[in-house]
Formats: structure tokens, C-alpha cells, sequence
């Protein structure tokens, strides 16, 4: 099986499964320094476009409104699996037709997590601090990949591949892992 298969099949796995090591990722932005921090992961497609939710205040945004080009991290230990996204992250704005959907899984666990007073990030000065209130601070992201690179690791052999996304099709080219 291809390595992109591979990869296809696990992050497909992890939107069903909660368990999944793929649920989570390490998104990494640009700002000052590199900057990465672990996500949920919300929706994987076919075409490996990745959704994760966050509050439209947190640093994060301003880095992706700033410059577009993100990568995501995912790793396996039990498949000792890694999955490198590159690409283009997009914030999914209220008028756009998934942004209810979106919106409505966040009301079924997380909703909260965009709403507190404070921007995430503020220093804590005082308990009120991360009190909640009525205005929903919700931005689902988008990332268009670009770049995949797939590294499995095994006893025999390790295998590593990159994938470029050329029109509709991904070109593969293997790598010295
Ligand atoms: C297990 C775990 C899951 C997380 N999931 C999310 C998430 O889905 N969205 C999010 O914005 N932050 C999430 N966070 C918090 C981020 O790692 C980060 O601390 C926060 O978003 C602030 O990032 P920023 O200051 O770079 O914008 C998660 C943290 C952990 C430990």
C-alpha cells in the first residue's frame, strides 16, 4: 500500500474516533518564532484538508491573517506513523456553507472554550478572568494541504515518502528516510 493510502486511512479513522492519536495534532504558524501548539483535530476529507476549531482572538489567528502557510504534525507511536501536512490554512467565515455544521459540533463539547472574557493568551490578573459570557468567539480553520510527507517506521526497513498536489492528483516522491 502506498504510504498517502496509509496515512488517508488513519486520519480518516481518527474523525469517527475519539481515541484515535490522530485526533490530535501539532499545528505550527509564523510569527516572531516558529510557533506550534497541539489542536483537535475536527474533520479530515478525502482530499486530506484538515478542520480545527479555535476563538478568533487567540494568537494563532492573527499569525494565519498574517501569513497563510501552515504545517500539521500528526503522529502514530502504535503504527509508528508520521504525517506531515504542509499547506494553506483558511479561517471558514460565518457565510460560508460548512460554518453551521462546524458550529454545531462545538455545541455538542467545546463551545465554551470560545467564549471566556478574556482573549486566550491575556495575562490572568484575576478569577473573573476565565469567567464566560454571551459572545461566541468560534473559528473553525481550514488547511489546504499542499505538501504531504509520510515516514513509516519499521524493523526491517523505515519508509518515507513526500506527495505534491499537482491539479487534482498527487505526485509521490520517495525519500532516503
Ligand atoms: C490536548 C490539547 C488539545 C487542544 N486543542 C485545541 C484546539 O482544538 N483549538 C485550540 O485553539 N487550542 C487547543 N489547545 C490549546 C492550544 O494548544 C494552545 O495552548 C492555545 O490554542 C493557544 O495557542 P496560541 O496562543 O498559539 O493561539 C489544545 C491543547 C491541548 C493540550
Amino acid at each position: 500500500m502506498q504510504l498517502l493510502q496509509l496515512a488517508q486511512e488513519e486520519l480518516t479513522r481518527s474523525n469517527a474516533d475519539k481515541k484515535h492519536p490522530f485526533r490530535y495534532f501539532v499545528l505550527a504558524t509564523l510569527g516572531d518564532y516558529p510557533e506550534v501548539r497541539t489542536v483537535v483535530s475536527r474533520k479530515v476529507t478525502q482530499d486530506l484538508s484538515v478542520v480545527f476549531f479555535t476563538d478568533t482572538r487567540s494568537p494563532k489567528v492573527a499569525q494565519i491573517e498574517d501569513k497563510a502557510r501552515v504545517s500539521a504534525l500528526y503522529y502514530h507511536p502504535k503504527k509508528k506513523l508520521q504525517v506531515r501536512i504542509k499547506g494553506t490554512a483558511t479561517l471558514i467565515s460565518a457565510s460560508d456553507p460548512t460554518y453551521t455544521q462546524f458550529l454545531h459540533q462545538a455545541q455538542q463539547s467545546s463551545l465554551k472554550d470560545y467564549t471566556t472574557q478574556k482573549a486566550p493568551g491575556s495575562i490572568l490578573e484575576a478569577i473573573d478572568d476565565t469567567l464566560t459570557q454571551e459572545k461566541v468567539y468560534f473559528s473553525p480553520i481550514k488547511i489546504t494541504p499542499a505538501i504531504v510527507e509520510v515516514l513509516q517506521l519499521g524493523r526491517e526497513q523505515h519508509l518515507r515518502s513526500a506527495y505534491y498536489k499537482q491539479e487534482d492528483t498527487w505526485v509521490e516522491k520517495k525519500l532516503v528516510p
